[in-house]
Formats: structure tokens, sequence, C-alpha cells
């Protein structure tokens, strides 16, 4: 996992996470929203706590967490998955042409363009920037899904105009999620949605399938 300055000194990879004065006072401005976190069940890694092994603390499961990420993983162990699963696979995390070729020969179904969000490696390419290319180099052979920066539906837009098949989110939902609950994370996808739809208007195309360079030209004109 990459260094993340800021993360460290906010203490978030502190299991449970550090509580420091600051965040302390951010609490106490926002009385109600502390409320309904005091009211709800306490904050924990939901995937893993009925799995065996995990452990059952937020201590032990953090540790759990950590240990499930493998460096040394190469695409022989995509080979295995692919010999042993025989639905849609999709590769997370193809940023060039080269390795969306890779991607392909090795069977992926399809691969997302990502830089996981920009928390990983500092400096790695723009997602955006990487569409295009990729695109080109997979000429139809497999999805092409991207991530990294969504926070508009016009971004959506922008990316399906280039080529992708679909976009991820993962920020977006979770900053919903931590305002409000679950209405927040619902709320994000309406907001994205709706903004979809917004754009296709003002663009005067009347359906995704209907896309085309044209309307990233005006899309690439509006800031
Ligand atoms: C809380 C959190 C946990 C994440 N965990 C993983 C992970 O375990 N594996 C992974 O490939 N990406 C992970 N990501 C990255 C997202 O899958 C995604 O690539 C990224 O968040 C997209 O960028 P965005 O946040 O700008 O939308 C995580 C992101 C967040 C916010």
């Amino acid at each position: 996992m990459a260094t993340r300055d800021r993360d460290e000194h906010n203490g978030f990879f502190t299991v449970p996470s550090r509580i420091t004065p600051k965040a302390v006072l951010g609490l106490l401005a926002k009385p109600r929203w502390l409320m309904t976190l005091l009211r709800g069940p306490l904050p924990t890694f939901a995937n893993w706590v009925d799995v065996p092994g995990a452990g059952k603390t937020p201590q032990a499961l953090g540790a759990f967490a950590t240990d499930q990420l493998d460096p040394s993983v190469t695409w022989s162990d995509f080979d295995w998955l692919r010999s042993v699963w025989n639905g849609p696979l999709v590769l997370k995390g193809i940023l060039t042409r080269e390795d969306a070729l890779l991607a392909i020969d090795h069977g992926a179904d399809a691969i997302v363009i990502s830089n996981h969000g920009g928390r990983q490696l500092d400096g790695a390419a723009g997602t955006i920037e990487a569409l295009p290319e990729v695109v080109d180099a997979v000429a139809g052979r497999a999805d092409v899904i991207v991530d990294g920066g969504v926070r508009r539906g016009r971004d959506v837009i922008k990316a399906l105009a280039l080529g992708a098949k679909a976009c991820m989110i993962g920020r977006p939902y979770v900053y919903g999620l931590a305002a409000i609950g679950e209405r927040g994370a619902e709320l994000a996808i309406e907001i994205l949605r709706n903004e979809i739809d917004q754009t296709l208007a003002l663009l005067g195309v009347s359906s995704i399938a209907a896309l085309d360079e044209q309307a990233l030209l005006s899309l690439r004109r509006a800031r």
C-alpha cells in the first residue's frame, strides 16, 4: 500500500482510528451527525466480520485486511483465476495500452482503467487520459470501464463518449454514506443519474448510444 502522508498524520491507519483533539472539535461542531452515529452500530469491516480467520475485534479485522494485500501477485495468478472461474472476469488497475493487451491475452472479459482513485501511486496518469489509447488497443474485444475522479454526470458522459462502457465510483457514495447514512449513498447515485440525463438533454443527444465525438467537443468547451 502507498504511503499516504495525510492519512498517517490523521491517524487513519490506526485501528481503531486515533481520536485527535482536532477530530473531537470536528465531532462537536456537528452534534446532530454525532448523535446519529452514536445511535447506530459501531463502524466495522462489514465484508469480513463473518469470514473464518478474520477475527472479531477491529484490530484483528484491520490486520486481516492488511494481510490480504499480496505484492507478489503476477499474471500467472490471473491465469489461475481464469482457469477456475468461467464467469465474466474483470481486471482493475489498467492504465496503458500494453497492459490492456496483456489483459485480453490472459482472458479478461472487461478491464477497469483505474489508478485506484489516485490514492496509490503519486503521479500516476489520469484515467480519462489513458482511456482513448486503451479503447483503441482493446478494439471491442473486452468491455472498458473507467474509474477515478468521476464526480458529475458530465464526467460519465465524457467517458462514455470516449468509448468507455461504464464508469465506477469510489468516494462519491462513501461521502454520501458518511454524511447521512444509507440514504446518502442512494442520493449520490441519484444525483449522478439526474446529471447524466440533464447533460444528455443539454447536449441534444437522445440516448447514451447516440453519444459521439461531436458531443465530446461540446463538453470539452464546457468547464
Ligand atoms: C474506502 C475505499 C476503499 C477502497 N478499497 C479498494 C480496494 O480494496 N481495492 C481496490 O482495487 N480499490 C479500492 N478502492 C479504490 C476504488 O475501488 C476506486 O478505484 C477509486 O475509489 C475510484 O476513484 P474515486 O474515489 O475518485 O471515485 C477503495 C476506495 C475507497 C474510497
